[in-house]
């Protein structure tokens, strides 16, 4: 198929690698334009506004930060919009329902269709074609994008009409934020009391309540941290899109509402760039982490 990818950054830009690697045209537009460099130089053709990366494509997957950048690159003279011809949108950003059914109704009005399609999973499940699609909307126009979406995924869920799918990512969403909390605070008590971290996570991952998060990256959290696949940053942008919509629905999120600030303070605090279990170091205030966990001898003379 013909694809173009606005917004190639760590998650578009591995959508479009994946998507060039299964056998598709694909069109990349960056506002940053160093941003599409990767894509490019995996064979994408470059484009110099989201209307001439969407020209002559079947479907427009679109992969920015926030409502204002999904309206930035969908409308104006040089917007999506403008040359989509018959494509479908397929937006794979973050946002609220409320924000999905105006932008939605916005490009019907142009003579545009767009779904949703929010994802779980970063730009090493899209590299390997293990994300899931939460894909929401008009079903023809799913219908366009499934085979683009299934090579990106194990699985696209149809969850209902516009907006319905962003309502349950954000749920998804909700789900991360307080599992890195609960780890972070967790490994912080252990490492105050003394103890190392390892030992709390060996006990947690042999009970019911492990999960891929205290298998995975727990251990990166309290032994020197990773690079960002997803930033702390977009996380704490997320919270304020599920309180905004929990504030649409009539649903109260006293937790998700707490956890807003603890993840604005450490973006206030200069982390916003580390990866979101990065909310470590704040809670920490700093102290953690600081090297392998599971390794008490080394433990004991770093004290
Ligand atoms: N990474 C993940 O694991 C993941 C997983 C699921 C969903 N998501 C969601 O997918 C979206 C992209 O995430 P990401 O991780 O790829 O974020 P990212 O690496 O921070 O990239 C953000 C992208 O949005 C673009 N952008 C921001 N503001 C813009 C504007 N006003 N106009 C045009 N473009 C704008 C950026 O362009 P510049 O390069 O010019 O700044 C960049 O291409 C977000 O909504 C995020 O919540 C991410």
């Amino acid at each position: 198929m013909r694809a173009a990818i606005v917004g190639t950054g760590m998650l578009g830009g591995a959508v479009a690698i994946r998507l060039l690697q299964r056998g598709h045209d694909v069109s990349v537009y960056n506002r940053t334009p160093a941003g599409a460099d990767a894509a490019v130089a995996a064979g994408a053709r470059r484009a110099g506004t989201p209307a001439d990366a969407a020209r002559g494509s079947d479907v427009v997957l679109v992969a920015v930060r926030d409502a204002a950048a999904v309206r930035d690159v969908a409308f104006g003279e040089s917007g999506i919009a403008a040359g989509a011809g018959g494509a479908v949108v397929a937006d794979l950003s973050t946002i609220s329902p409320a924000e999905s059914r105006e932008v939605t109704a916005r490009l019907a009005g142009l003579g545009v269709r767009r779904i949703d399609a929010p994802v779980m999973g970063g730009p090493d499940a899209a590299a390997e074609g293990r994300l899931v699609v939460m894909a929401s909307g008009d079903m023809g126009a799913i219908d366009v994008c499934e085979p683009l979406l299934a090579d990106v995924s194990t699985r696209v869920f149809r969850l209902g009409g516009p907006g319905d799918a962003c309502a349950i990512k954000l749920a998804m969403n909700m789900q991360i934020t307080m599992l890195a909390l609960g780890l972070a605070e967790g490994i912080n008590l252990v490492d105050r009391s003394g103890l190392d971290p390892g030992l709390f996570l060996e006990v947690l991952n042999s009970t019911y309540f492990a999960t891929g998060m205290s298998r995975g990256k727990a251990y990166r959290m309290a032994g020197g941290g990773q690079d960002p696949t997803f930033t702390l940053a977009n996380l704490s942008k997320d919270i304020e899109t599920m309180l905004r919509a929990g504030r649409e629905a009539g649903a109260a999120m006293p937790t998700t509402a707490s956890a807003a600030g603890t993840y604005a303070g450490a973006v206030g605090a200069g982390l916003g760039g580390l990866d979101y279990t990065g909310i470590i170091r704040h809670v920490s205030g700093g102290r953690l982490p600081r090297g392998p966990p599971g390794d008490r001898a080394a433990r004991e003379t770093s004290k």
